[in-house]
């Protein structure tokens, strides 16, 4: 029995929507196929977008959404995306998969998008290969009220109303695919970059320099030493590639207990790499004024056998669900610190949440863990804890359990747990410190490891109703399934 304890009179910070968020990069069929078919598709649509997905993603509840990338960001101009479409220009994605990009989905298709999903937008721009111009220009393209060149553009282009920026990024990985750039370099070329970026009298810009790449701590310093006070957030990218970069990653289906507790523990690291990059923050910004931007993290297998290598379109198990869980678990512990974090990606690329095939949909199961943790946007996370036991294989450790306890406004309690072991339950104990409650509503996501959803059977993982649960004299005695996520709602 692991004992637990919440403590929901000891508040800890706000665990912002945005840690909910998610990407769409031009890469593969994330955006075209995925979220965009266009207006004469006969795949239902609106305005181009698909009406099924728009859908599922409303239903998860989507905060915020990332675009154009990634990598393609510091590709990406803009100019090229707007206007007639016939007229667009085109242009190979040489980054992913060198396929032909016909500019149909621009500045304009992405506000409606986002329009359509009800969600915030974050608009990253280019600092590798376009200009200080051009990032300006597109910043007053977008949100420029009054009469101004580029208000008059976007009018002319059929939309009068500016748009709301909510997060801009100013480049993306310029460390690597955005320009090879060194931290103190890059640290300047942020500085001159997002003097551009202009508020124009509506909603403040949250702007956000590019972080570094896993743990490199020293990108962290520098950007923080050298640009901390430019900036409102810091983007930090960490994947969970099972075997590396080098050769195999790791199969995303078809793996036996070694390579899923190898998975876990390089997932994991996760906690120690944010605290290893908020002590350096701390250095500088003690008050937490900088938030992290975590705008790309999940797993990054092999791409299923047969489809373009450059496309990254991966199968999603059991196993991603354990991972986006725990993860998920780790940043709202850490949400005194993370603004915002996106999943790499939404549809189609890495760990996404949603598979297309033509008209053909599924939900993943890490779809039905975003949805499931939902309760936790902009709660605030309570303090908790839990006994851990360490588990694995010989070559690959763990912990097994990962928590995190949210209070919403009306004073319910959102309690997420995953339980990390291949085989084994785990009853747990937890005492709740000062609380009275009525009502326990539990739901759960479990399945053997490998497990996945697909087009014709889409219903190997989902949410089901949990009711392994009693009340106790003071809180509840619950037993978790071998891996699985579960949820307790707890309400006065
Ligand atoms: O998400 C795929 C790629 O991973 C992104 O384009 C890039 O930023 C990162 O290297």
């Amino acid at each position: 029995m692991a004992k637990m304890y919440i403590n929901p009179n000891v508040e800890l910070s706000k665990i912002n929507r945005e840690i909910q968020g998610h990407f769409s990069e031009h890469l593969g069929r994330c955006i075209y196929e995925g979220l965009y078919v266009g207006e004469n598709s006969e795949i239902p649509n609106v305005n181009g977008m698909r009406k099924d997905v728009v859908e599922a993603l409303k239903e998860m509840k989507l905060p915020v959404l990332r675009w154009p990338g990634g990598c393609f960001a510091d590709e990406y101009h803009w100019k090229d995306g707007i206007g007639s479409k016939e007229k667009r220009k085109k242009m190979i994605n040489t980054h992913w998969g060198g396929v032909l990009e016909d500019n149909s989905f621009g500045t304009h298709e992405f506000m409606e998008l986002c329009r359509q999903i009800g969600c915030e937008t974050y608009v990253n721009g280019n600092v590798g290969s376009g200009t200080v111009q051009e990032m300006s220009e597109w910043v007053e393209y977008m949100t420029f009220e009054g009469v101004s060149p580029m208000a008059d553009l976007r009018k002319a282009n059929g939309h009068d109303e500016p748009w709301k920026v909510d997060f801009f990024g100013v480049g993306n990985e310029n460390w690597g695919c955005g320009g090879n750039m060194t931290p103190e370099y890059y640290a300047n070329e942020y500085r001159r970059y997002q003097t551009y970026v202009r508020n124009y009298g509506g909603p403040r810009i949250y702007k956000i320099a590019c972080g570094p790449n896993g743990a490199d701590y020293n990108w962290m310093d520098t950007l923080m030493k050298l640009a901390g006070n430019y900036m409102d957030g810091i983007s930090l990218h960490y994947y969970t590639v099972p075997h590396g970069w080098a050769g195999s990653k790791g199969a995303a289906t078809g793996f036996d207990e070694n390579e899923y507790y190898l998975t876990l523990k390089v997932m994991t690291f996760t906690d120690e790499l944010l605290k290893n990059h908020i002590a350096v923050m701390d250095k500088y910004d003690p008050a937490k004024r900088v938030g992290i931007v975590f705008d790309e993290w999940g797993t990054w297998y092999d791409v299923e056998p047969g489809t373009n290598p450059g496309f990254l379109y991966q199968q999603n198990t059991m196993r991603d669900a354990i991972v986006a869980a725990t993860t998920l678990n780790i940043f709202n512990k850490h949400s005194d610190r993370i603004r915002m974090a996106n999943i790499a990606q939404l549809v189609n690329v890495l760990q996404s949440v949603i598979l297309t095939e033509g008209a053909k949909m599924v939900k993943t199961p890490t779809y039905y863990v975003f949805k499931m943790y939902a309760d936790h946007q902009d709660a605030t996370l309570v303090q908790s804890s839990v006994e851990k036991t360490t588990i694995g294989t010989e070559e690959n450790k763990v912990e097994d359990l990962y928590e995190s306890v949210s209070k919403g406004e009306d004073g319910s309690l959102t309690i997420t747990v995953a339980n990390l072991s291949a085989t084994e339950e785990r009853k747990i104990d937890a005492v709740i410190t000062d609380y009275d409650f009525k009502d326990i509503e539990g739901s759960v996501i479990t399945a053997d490891m490998g497990a996945y959803n697909t087009f014709d059977k889409q219903n190997e993982v989902v949410i089901k109703e949990f009711a392994d649960f009693k009340k106790t004299n003071d809180g509840i005695a619950f037993t978790m399934p071998a891996c699985s996520v579960v949820k307790l709602k707890v309400r006065k």
